[in-house]
Order: C-alpha cells, then sequence, then structure tokens
C-alpha cells in the first residue's frame, strides 16, 4: 500500500451515502441521530458492543432510551427505520460506511503509566483494528471521542500495519463540543464544527466531504479547518479553559464567604467586561461530568510528558481547586449542623452531574455523600433522572467503597423530593434541576427537624423567602451577613 501522502484522492469515498458510528454512548447517539435526521439521504448506523445498550436505544418507548436529552427521543422516533439504525453487527455498518465516527469511550487510565492521568485509549484501539480488518472499500475514519493529541498518529500506524491492499483511508479529527442536558440544540446549533486534517490533497478532501455533510444544516463559515493535531488539542484546551473558569470563581467564592462578599454580584460585575463575559462564572459545589476532569488530567499528563512540570502544575490546580470547592461546602454542612452528621438524616436533592441529564459520571453529589458517610449521616436522595441502581453503582465504585450493604444501610433513594426531606436535618442541593426552584418549601420545612437548614449548592433557592418561612440558609459564595441580599 503506497504511504498515505501518496495515495490519490480520488481513491477516497466519491459520494457519501452510509456513516457507522462505532459507540451508542452520550457521544455517539445525540450526535448521529441529529446527523441522521439533518440527512435524511444518508444512512447511519450506530453499533455498540453492548447489546444491553443497543437494545435500549431501540426500544418502542422512547423513554426508555439509554440517554436522557430534552428533544432526542422525539428526534429519534422520527428518524429510527428511516435512515437511522441501532445495531450490533458492527463489521456489516463498517462495511457499508463510507464515513465512521468513532466514538467510544476513552476513561482514566486506572492502573499503568499514566494511571490516574492518561486516557485508556483501549477502545479507540479496538475500534481502529476493528475498521482494518473489515474495511473493503475506502474509508474516512473520523475521531469523536475526546483523546490525547496524536492519537489520530497511532490510529493511522494501526490502520496502515493491518487493513487490506486497496483500501485507502484518511483520518479525521472532529471533536464534540456538545454539553449534557442541551445536546440537541447544541448539535442543531454549534458555535462551530471543527475539522482537523492531514495538510495532504487526500487529507484536504476528505475534511471538504466530511464538511459537506455538516453543511446540510451548519453555515459553512462556522466549519473549521486546522490540522490534525490542533483539532485534538483544542478539544482538550476548550474544555481546560471552562472548567478553569468554573475552579476560578469557586476560589472567588470561598473569598467572598469568608468577607461577607456575594459571588453573584461579583461574577455579574466581572462578566459584563467583554473581554471576560457571563458564562461559566456560576459559583457552585464544583463542576462534574465526564470531560472536564477527564481532560484536564489528560492535558496534566501531556504537559508533563512533554517535559513542561511547570504548565501541567497549572493546569491540574483546576483539579485541586474543583475537590476544595466540594470539600469546603461538605464541611459546611458538618460544621453548621452543630459539627455532626451522625446519624442525622440529610436530604441530597439531585444527584446527576447537572441538570436536564441522568449522567452521573463525576457528579460532585458523589463526593458530598462519600463525606456525609464517613461522618456517619443517614442520606435521603432525590433525583427526578437518575435511576436507583445507578445510584448504588456510584457509590459503590473503587475508590469509593465496595461496601454495598454498608453503603444500602446508609442510603435511601426516594421518590420525590417531599419524601426525601421527611424528618430531615437539612437539605442539600447538589443538582441545577428546574423543578427545585418551584420547591413548596412551607410543606419542607412541617415535615423537616428543627432547626431546618437549607445548603443550596447551586444557586437554586432564595435564602430571603426560605428565611421567612423558618429555614436556616446557606448559599455557595455569600457571605453569612449577607445571605438574604443574594437575590436583590
Ligand atoms: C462540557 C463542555 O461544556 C462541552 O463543550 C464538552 O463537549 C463536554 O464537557 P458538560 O460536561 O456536558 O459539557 O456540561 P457543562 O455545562 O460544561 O457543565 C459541566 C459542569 O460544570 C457541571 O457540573 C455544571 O453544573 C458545572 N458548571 C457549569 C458550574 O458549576 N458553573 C458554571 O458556570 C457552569
Ligand atoms: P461517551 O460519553 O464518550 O459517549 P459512553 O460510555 O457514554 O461514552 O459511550 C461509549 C460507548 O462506546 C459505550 O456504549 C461502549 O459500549 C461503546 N464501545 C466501547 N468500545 C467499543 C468497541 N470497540 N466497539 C463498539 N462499541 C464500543
Amino acid at each position: 500500500m503506497p504511504a498515505i501522502e501518496e495515495q490519490d484522492p480520488a481513491l477516497l469515498p466519491q459520494k457519501i451515502t452510509h456513516i457507522c458510528c462505532i459507540g451508542a454512548g452520550y457521544v455517539g447517539g445525540p450526535t448521529c441521530t441529529v446527523l441522521a435526521q439533518q440527512c435524511p439521504d444518508i444512512v447511519v448506523t450506530i453499533v455498540d458492543v453492548n447489546p444491553v445498550r443497543i437494545a435500549a436505544w431501540n426500544s418502542e418507548d422512547l423513554t426508555q432510551l439509554p440517554v436522557f436529552e430534552p428533544g432526542l427521543a422525539a428526534i429519534v422516533g422520527e428518524c429510527r427505520g428511516r435512515n437511522l439504525f441501532f445495531t450490533t453487527d458492527i463489521d456489516k455498518a463498517i462495511d457499508e460506511a463510507q464515513i465512521v465516527f468513532v466514538s467510544v469511550n476513552t476513561p482514566t487510565k486506572t492502573s499503568g503509566i499514566g494511571s490516574g492521568f492518561a486516557a485508556d485509549l483501549r477502545y479507540v484501539e479496538a475500534s481502529t483494528r476493528r475498521i482494518a480488518s473489515v474495511a473493503q472499500t475506502p474509508k474516512i475514519i473520523v475521531e469523536k471521542s475526546t483523546v490525547p493529541c496524536r492519537t489520530a498518529a497511532s490510529m493511522r500506524a494501526i490502520l496502515e500495519a493491518n487493513s487490506k491492499p486497496g483500501t485507502p483511508f484518511q483520518i479525521l479529527s472532529n471533536p464534540e463540543f456538545l454539553s449534557e442536558g442541551t445536546a440537541v440544540q447544541d448539535l442543531l446549533h454549534p458555535d462551530r464544527v471543527l475539522i482537523g486534517s492531514l495538510d495532504t490533497a487526500q487529507g484536504r478532501r476528505a475534511a471538504e466531504l466530511l464538511s459537506e455533510v455538516y453543511e446540510r444544516w451548519v453555515p459553512k463559515e462556522r466549519v473549521l479547518h486546522t490540522g490534525l493535531w490542533s483539532s485534538e488539542l483544542t478539544k482538550l484546551a476548550a474544555n481546560a479553559l471552562l472548567a478553569q473558569r468554573i475552579s476560578s470563581i469557586n476560589a472567588i467564592s470561598a473569598i467572598c464567604e469568608a468577607t461577607g462578599a456575594n459571588v453573584y454580584e461579583v461574577a455579574d460585575a466581572c462578566g459584563v467586561d467583554r473581554r471576560i463575559g457571563p458564562h461559566f462564572l456560576r459559583a457552585s459545589v464544583g463542576f462534574g461530568g465526564s470531560c472536564f476532569q477527564k481532560d484536564i488530567l489528560n492535558l496534566v499528563y501531556l504537559s508533563g510528558s512533554l517535559g513542561l512540570p511547570e504548565v501541567a502544575e497549572y493546569w491540574r490546580q483546576v483539579i485541586v481547586m474543583n475537590e476544595f470547592s466540594k470539600a469546603r461546602f461538605a464541611k459546611k454542612v458538618v460544621q453548621t449542623l452543630f459539627n455532626t452528621v451522625t446519624a442525622k438524616r440529610l436530604a441530597l436533592l439531585g444527584f446527576a452531574f447537572k441538570k436536564d441529564t441522568g449522567d452521573t459520571r463525576e457528579s460532585p453529589a458523589i463526593t458530598l455523600c462519600k463525606h456525609f458517610r464517613q461522618e456517619g449521616a443517614h442520606i435521603a436522595i432525590y433525583d427526578p433522572k437518575v435511576k436507583r441502581e445507578q445510584i448504588f453503582l456510584d457509590l459503590t465504585e473503587p475508590g469509593v467503597t465496595d461496601d454495598r450493604k454498608a453503603v444500602e444501610e446508609a442510603v435511601t433513594v426516594c421518590p420525590s423530593v417531599l419524601d426525601a426531606c421527611h424528618d430531615a436535618e437539612a437539605v442539600v442541593i447538589a443538582t441545577d434541576w428546574d423543578e427545585f426552584s418551584a420547591i413548596d418549601w412551607h410543606k419542607v420545612f412541617n415535615i423537616m427537624r428543627k432547626p431546618a437548614v437549607v445548603f443550596d449548592g447551586r444557586r437554586v433557592v432564595n435564602p430571603a423567602k426560605l428565611r421567612e418561612i423558618g429555614f436556616r440558609v446557606h448559599a455557595v459564595g455569600v457571605g453569612p451577613e449577607l445571605q438574604d441580599n443574594v437575590w436583590v
């Protein structure tokens, strides 16, 4: 097979009629569902090794899809069986496709070199090998999963060593910037679509073909073309910058609490400066989600491996500050409840890492539960979307505890806010679900033990109103004497 730079662009697919997406998770599922909706002439097949996940995507009852995203079920209902298919028949889908998206998980490594920092690329490698073994026709392979810089080069080495003669391929990096909870809107109206390619005739042609797919619904000027490694690094950099803003405002919120300032006033006043901007300055109990921590750890590892320890340390501080924020909030709960929560019932409202998603990966609620359990509290959890079993899985993860029985004794998963708050000493708000802004706090007050305390980690409640009812309230980032004025 000729070296890739020498291949003729004419050997690339000429027309895109079939797209395969490997990985039916939070990224692959919504992304390729929206793609199918916007490109009715392209057959989109989403494949996964996990038959349970595929069965859930195929379920008749659209409320049972494995990923909850506002608006997603309706689009699945519209496209499934028309030009959108979910299957475990991975080889057939790869064989038919001209473009193969690789959207598999890339968790942080838990052992070996780079453990705790580097991305575990075993699933990307397995998918790449599978493509190489199956492909009989030219393929454009698109990295969608967040990967360390230069992963495309590793994928290329695997493909070059394993693909059949006469089956040229091009690798593109096309990172996903969707945010959970608003995935459908983010996919329909992206700020940008980023396509990284090799700067060769074939690379540019492959990027053009992918670009033409997106341009069916994304304005051309929003499709950015860069080199492969710039594209790979942009994903890590964008998430690191966003997370850095949250850690920065959370650091300021600690100063606010100690001085009597109000972090919301500070954030608003900073945010009107156009150079700073208002977004991602919401002080909170801490950030969660599958991307921020993982991508920063990845960046830390990359910087360290490149002999840039100062750069590594700089980014590591974003994580350190996030851990500090979660621990500081948990400590505040314990201190306020007369320095002990042993045998006390705490109502934890929200378990997802943010509203409008059932995803709990790296959710601050998990860390809070760990702290509360260490103090011997009983935790009553309510979340509108997260299932009971998922909560117990998260709370018995390695690193948290492996004692399921002890967790079951200490934790109750409740069907409603009122159930969770019954007989509780305190309410702890960990997720910004809209329904928590509409809670009937009079009812809650009547069923709680007194003094009844609310700890708001998400700026969901109006402290002044709650105090009128009789609650004591602690809101993140608001000093004691200003707590009543949070909403002024
Ligand atoms: C993030 C990026 O936004 C997205 O572009 C990327 O593709 C994936 O990672 P996501 O993790 O889904 O998306 O959610 P995001 O809205 O970024 O929130 C992440 C965490 O930060 C959540 O726990 C959220 O509650 C928290 N957050 C966000 C704050 O605490 N304060 C803020 O101001 C914003
Ligand atoms: P993300 O948030 O990145 O989408 P998820 O864990 O939600 O991550 O989804 C990744 C999906 O990729 C999982 O459903 C997993 O089963 C699937 N997957 C992992 N490796 C492979 C593989 N080699 N072939 C097909 N699917 C895979």
